[in-house]
This record gives C-alpha cells, sequence and structure tokens, in this order.
C-alpha cells in the first residue's frame, strides 16, 4: 500500500517542537553577542532543513508503525515495516506483533473448540435445538435440519414447531419472576405427533441450562422420534386382541355345543354326532391357533441367529408336496414341480423351511380356482442365492393388501379364510421364518389371474 503523505498541520507542529530547543540556543548566543547576525542566521537555516528532513522520516515511520498495528487484526498477518528512523517504535511493532500472534494462536483454539462443540452436536442421533431467553433459536444440529428442513437462526421456535404444548411447556422454562429468577421448572416431556407425510410420533425432552450459554443457548429441546416405538406398542396390543378374539370365537362355539348337548340334545343321539363333529373341528382350530402363535413366539426369539446348515432344497418340497398332495386332490388341483438341474445347496433349516413352503402352497391350494395349476419352480437365481417360486391361478391379491399381508391376522377376505381353517398367521410365520434366513419374500399379484410367492435364499457356495 503507498505510504499517505504526512498531515502538513502535523508536520508544521513537530518541526517547531524539534527547532524550539536549538532556536532558543541560537537566540540566546545571538543577544549575547557570542554568535553574529549573519552566521545565526545561516545556522537556523541549516537547522530548519535537517530537522525538516529527521521529522519527515520519523513521522513516516510513526505513520507505518500506526498502519502496522491497525493491520495486525486482519486475517493474515502484515509485514513487519522497517523502521529505521525510529528503533523505538520499530520495538514496540515486534511486540505488538507477538501480542497478535498470541490473540490469533488463542482465537484459533477458541475457533477449534467451537467446532468441535457443533461437530459433537451434530453427531448426535436425534434433533436438537437450544433457544435463547426469548425463544429464538440460537443453534440446531444435523437431525433437526434433517427432519425440519433448514432452520433459520433468531427465528422464534413458533416458526418451525407450532405445537402448542410444545410451545407452553418452552414458555414455563424460560419464564421469570419479577426477581429476574425463574418461576419454573428446569426440564419437562412433552409427547406430539409431528405433521407428515409420514406423521410422526415425538417426545420432545426439554431442558434449561444452569446458565446461558455464550451463543445465548439458555434451552435445549430435544426431539425423539417414537413411531416405531409406539407402532410396536399398538401391535403388540392388537395381537393380544386379535389372538383373544381368534380363539373367543371356538370357545364360544363349544360352550354352546355343551350346553345343548347337555340340555335339549340330550337325548338325540344324531344330534350329538354332528354336535361332537363340529366341536372336534372347533378344538382342532383353536390347536391350529395355539401351535401358529407358539411357532412364532419361537422363531421370533431366535431370529437374529441366522441358520447355518446346507440343505437340500429338492428334497423339502417333495416332502412337503407328500403332506399337500391329499388336500390338491379334494380341490382337483394339480401340482407342479420344476426344479432346475443341478440344484445348489440351499443355507437354512429344513424344518422352518418345510413350514415355510407348506404354508405357501397350502395358500396355493386353498385360495386357487378348482381345476387349475399350482406350479411350484427352484432354481439358482444367478447372484449366488437359490429362488422357489408358487404361482396358483386364483383370484389374486389387489395391490393395496399386498404390504400388509405378512402382518399377524391380516387377510384379505376374514370370513374365506376362516372358512377355509385359516388362522390368518401363515404368512406372518413365513416372513418371521425368511428374516431369520436372511432371504427374501417377494409376492406378486393379478387380481382375477393369480399369485406368485418367491422366496429367495442364499445357496451354499
Ligand atoms: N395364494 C394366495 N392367493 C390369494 N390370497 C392369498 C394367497 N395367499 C395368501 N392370501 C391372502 O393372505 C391372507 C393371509 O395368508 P396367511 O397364510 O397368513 O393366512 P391364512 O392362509 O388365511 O391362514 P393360515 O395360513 O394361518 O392357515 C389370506 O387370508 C388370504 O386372504
Ligand atoms: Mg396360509
Amino acid at each position: 500500500m503507498a505510504d499517505r503523505p504526512v498531515p502538513l498541520r502535523r508536520y508544521l507542529v513537530a518541526n517547531a517542537v524539534a527547532l524550539a530547543p536549538s532556536y532558543v540556543a541560537l537566540a540566546t548566543l545571538y543577544w549575547t553577542g557570542a554568535l553574529a547576525g549573519r552566521p545565526a542566521l545561516i545556522a537556523a537555516a541549516g537547522i530548519a532543513v535537517v530537522t525538516a528532513l529527521l521529522v519527515q522520516r520519523y513521522l513516516g515511520s510513526l505513520a507505518q508503525f500506526a498502519r502496522f498495528v491497525g493491520n495486525l487484526s486482519d486475517e493474515r498477518e502484515p509485514v513487519m515495516p522497517r523502521l529505521s528512523f525510529a528503533p523505538a517504535t520499530e520495538e514496540l511493532a515486534t511486540a505488538a506483533a507477538t501480542l497478535s500472534a498470541g490473540w490469533r494462536r488463542q482465537r484459533a483454539s477458541i475457533d477449534n473448540l467451537a467446532a468441535s462443540a457443533q461437530a459433537i452436536v451434530d453427531g448426535l442421533p436425534d434433533p436438537l435445538i437450544a433457544v435463547d431467553r426469548q425463544r429464538r433459536i440460537v443453534r440446531t444440529n444435523l437431525a433437526a435440519a434433517a427432519l425440519l428442513g433448514p432452520v433459520g437462526a433468531e427465528r422464534d421456535l413458533s416458526t418451525v414447531l407450532r405445537h402448542p404444548q410444545l410451545l407452553a411447556a418452552v414458555d414455563s422454562l424460560l419464564e421469570t419472576g419479577a426477581d429476574g429468577n425463574f418461576t419454573g421448572v428446569d426440564q419437562s416431556a412433552v409427547e406430539f405427533a409431528l405433521a407428515g407425510p409420514p406423521e410422526r410420533d415425538v417426545i420432545a425432552q426439554l431442558r434449561r441450562l444452569s446458565r446461558a450459554a455464550a451463543d445465548g443457548s439458555l434451552a435445549l429441546i430435544v426431539l425423539h422420534d417414537t413411531t416405531a416405538q409406539r407402532r410396536a406398542e399398538r401391535m403388540r396390543a392388537d395381537f393380544v386382541a386379535n389372538a383373544s378374539h381368534e380363539l373367543k370365537t371356538p370357545i364360544a362355539g363349544l360352550a354352546g355345543f355343551i350346553e345343548t348337548l347337555r340340555g335339549p340334545a340330550r337325548d338325540d343321539a344324531g344330534a350329538r354326532e354332528r354336535f361332537l363333529g363340529i366341536m372336534a373341528e372347533q378344538a382342532d382350530r383353536m390347536r391350529r391357533l395355539v401351535d401358529d402363535l407358539l411357532m412364532l413366539s419361537r422363531i421370533e426369539q431366535h431370529e437374529h441367529a441366522r441358520p447355518d446348515r446346507e440343505i437340500d432344497l429338492d428334497r423339502v418340497l417333495r416332502g412337503v408336496l407328500d403332506l399337500l398332495q391329499l388336500k390338491a386332490s379334494s380341490r382337483s388341483v394339480r401340482i407342479e414341480l420344476a426344479v432346475a438341474a443341478g440344484l445348489p445347496r440351499a443355507i437354512g433349516d429344513h424344518d422352518e423351511l418345510t413350514i415355510v413352503f407348506q404354508n405357501l402352497i397350502d395358500n396355493a391350494i386353498k385360495y386357487a380356482r378348482p381345476s387349475t395349476v399350482v406350479r411350484v419352480a427352484a432354481g439358482p437365481d444367478g447372484q449366488g442365492s437359490v429362488f422357489v417360486a408358487v404361482s396358483d391361478e386364483g383370484d389374486g391379491i389387489p395391490a393395496a393388501h399386498l404390504p400388509r399381508l405378512t402382518e399377524r391376522f391380516y387377510r384379505v377376505d376374514t370370513a374365506r379364510s376362516r372358512q377355509l381353517g385359516g388362522t390368518g398367521l401363515g404368512l406372518a410365520i413365513v416372513k418371521h421364518v425368511v428374516n431369520r434366513h436372511r432371504g427374501r419374500l417377494d409376492i406378486r399379484s393379478t387380481p382375477g389371474k393369480g399369485s406368485t410367492f418367491t422366496v429367495t435364499l442364499s445357496a451354499a457356495d
């Protein structure tokens, strides 16, 4: 940067101050007669020229020094000037540069600390929002931005979370009395639903800090997504309700028949025979339901442990077909089995996979139109796995039902399933077994045409 000229006034004043002692000495010499007028004038002129030069250089150095100190607060450290005409100023400049380097180091470490604090906050899996005394957002983490979208700082909390209960809880946390002390509790929790899609259940944990942080943060709001937990709770409650409901019907039937057999039908041998047949059916239904429930719970218990045996799927499928042949014949359904030559062995549990294919082929027979073909095909899928596909020519399943088909007790047509002796747990068991095998279950269905259920399992190398 070019040096700016020293202001004239300062230059004149500095010259006057520097010249004053010499001129007083010259004047004294002249008045006492020790110096003649002409030499005195020549000396005065000489001194004035030299002083003017020195003062100009000195003031120039001072200006450079001032500029250097001024520039120390810049991002980059300025170059230290050569101040040969003002050695003391040069020392001052060195001291100022050392001081400024210390500040820079401290600032860098403070910046580092702030960055680490933000990194930690950003690393939290749950959304976090910090608000100041006026309920304005001061800081958020990445999870909060992902949940709420970009959250502008300095905006009131209500601009991103409008839930009245949450805002009231934050307000009560920040409320102060006439003496400036907080009047409310220093932590609380609020549950609410975040509008979707998809709608989410959230619990907000609120904490007031013991004193405001440097950035003004005074209250922290941490949101915890409880949707999955809530869904699991609902599913558990639904499951118990469904299981009880499924058992209630045959129990009520049995109780009714016992009542009838004890009363009006006591001496009616024909009715007794008929009722006992129905009662046996109901008891069988309950037994199947309890068996299925127990199996489901057993599979769930060890779902985390993946089976590691090598099994022959061809043998599993033939075993299942032997079991179901009679049922198929009774509905005039023909089963075709097509196993690819050289089918690799699969990794799995023989008994559990027997149950899987028994359920799928049983469904295919049950829901197929009479006198149609159920096709069971098995082969390598070309990606290190083996597949088994069970296709029927039944009424198919409307697409809206497909996502929920593997839920416990979920049926497309409850009355029909019950009438066919189904518990509605078959596909839930299939899904859990397939999950335990880390396999895949794909369901394709065309209403009016039929359905294909495909299970993919890892092949043994
Ligand atoms: N191949 C299929 N074709 C048409 N609908 C099917 C087929 N397989 C399953 N479904 C539908 O899915 C529902 C759930 O099947 P799932 O096997 O879980 O129960 P279920 O067969 O009724 O009873 P369970 O298998 O416990 O005896 C059935 O009730 C039926 O509505
Ligand atoms: Mg079934």
